[in-house]
């Protein structure tokens, strides 16, 4: 257990860090322990059930376990199974996304259903090769399948893991190098232990509960700030607590530039209803339905965007006499790689009828839907924060 540089290797990243047979085995064997001896309980944590361990895990790449519990017990409830899933329509998939962000994710889990069902009978396959195969499933997700549901040596790298390991082994260069990514996943590789042949949920070598662990401290224990460390049961093995500062690991990001983007949006009202527009399928909440949106391109003013707009995307020339137009509390949206700049506007349309639409411009559906009864579609956060703003106004923050 002392086999520890006092010092950080100068170049960590691609001198690999000393892992001796002994001091793997031990790092196994107090991670299986600590973990088995008390862990949350998730609701996700359900042994060998490949379908429940793949939703949950994608639901938990970019949003917090806490948010993730709710969205997780109703999607299962709705789509108990792959069949049942590659079943649904992709609105009522994108309905139990809404508000969960990154709809990509939903978007490649009905297609994963669909293969599942087409290739593999509805059962979800624990071939390695299979499994990566399918749509959205990438390195971590297969990592997890594999391990937590199948029992299989299958190593996974995520944002806790690699904060452990950065620790646990002293490595400071930034993560985003390839020389580093490879480091974790090659230390993840090594220490994932083998399934024991016999026995594989009683042994004392699990991939599934070794890799929850990992999972499991870098979320209660290896915090980003003010990590336990006397908590923690691989204190005495870290090289990050004896050079003094596990903080330092791994070496933080550079705090990137994120272009703002200036966005209006028309909430079209007939009556008591309101004009929803379905986005293309792919990119940017690709599929969901949103009142009409567009940017405002340079040198445009907000007016202009929303004539536009109006007469571009939806094919309506409005006038003073047949509509109103009345601004509402401009809101942001941030996104990871954007930060939006929403100015919304109210269209009164006064006719005994809805006018006909010239849908153009990347929409290519339209409803009339009533705000204070919305049909099951997949609405992104911002519209469903701006339709209820609708049923009390002033709700926008
Ligand atoms: N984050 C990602 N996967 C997780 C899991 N299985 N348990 C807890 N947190 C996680």
């Amino acid at each position: 257990m002392d086999d520890l540089p006092k010092k950080a290797p100068r170049n960590a990243a691609v001198a690999r860090p000393a892992l001796s047979p002994a001091r793997r085995d031990s790092i196994r064997a107090y991670l299986l322990s600590w973990y088995r001896h008390g862990h949350r309980d998730l609701p996700w944590r359900k042994p060998d059930d490949p379908y429940a361990t793949w939703i949950s895990e994608i639901m938990l790449q970019q949003t917090r376990v806490e948010t993730v519990k709710d969205y997780f017990r109703r999607f299962m409830a709705r789509f108990p199974t792959p069949t049942a899933l590659a079943q649904a329509n992709l609105d009522d998939v994108l309905f139990h996304w809404s508000g969960l962000g990154y709809y990509a994710r939903a978007r490649n889990l009905h297609a994963a259903a669909c293969e599942i069902v087409a290739r593999y009978d509805g059962h979800f396959p624990r071939d390695p090769d299979a499994v990566r195969g399918l749509p959205g499933i990438g390195p971590y997700t297969a990592g997890a399948i594999l391990s937590l549901a199948f029992r299989q040596r299958a190593a996974l790298v995520d944002g806790n893991v690699i904060r452990v390991l950065s620790r646990l082994f002293a490595i400071g260069e930034p993560v985003e190098s390839a020389a580093v990514k490879r480091r974790h996943w090659e230390l993840a590789e090594e220490l994932v232990p083998p399934s024991s042949a016999t026995a594989p949920h009683d042994s004392q070598n699990d991939p599934g509960d070794f890799n929850q662990g990992l999972m499991e401290l870098g979320a209660t224990v290896c915090l980003p700030k003010n990590p336990t460390c006397l908590v923690c049961p691989l204190f005495a093995l870290c090289q990050g607590r004896r050079l003094g500062d596990p903080e330092q690991f791994p070496a933080k990001k550079r705090e990137r530039q994120v272009p703002v983007i200036q966005m209006v949006t028309l909430l079209v009202r007939h009556k008591a209803q309101v004009l929803l527009t379905r986005r293309p399928p792919m990119g940017l909440w690709g599929g969901l339905w949103e009142p009409p949106t567009g940017d405002l391109v340079e040198g445009e003013t907000q007016r202009d965007a929303l004539l536009r707009l109006a007469k571009d995307r939806l094919g309506l020339a409005l006038d003073r006499r047949t509509a109103s137009l009345e601004a509402l509390p401009p809101f942001d949206h941030r996104l990871t790689h954007r930060h939006i700049q929403f100015s919304p506007y109210r269209l009164l349309l006064r006719a005994a009828r809805p006018p006909p639409l010239r849908l153009d411009g990347g929409y290519q559906e339209a409803r009339w839907i009533d705000p204070a009864a919305p049909a099951a579609l997949g609405l992104s956060a911002w519209v469903s924060t701006l339709l209820a703003s609708q049923l009390n106004p002033g709700s926008i923050r």
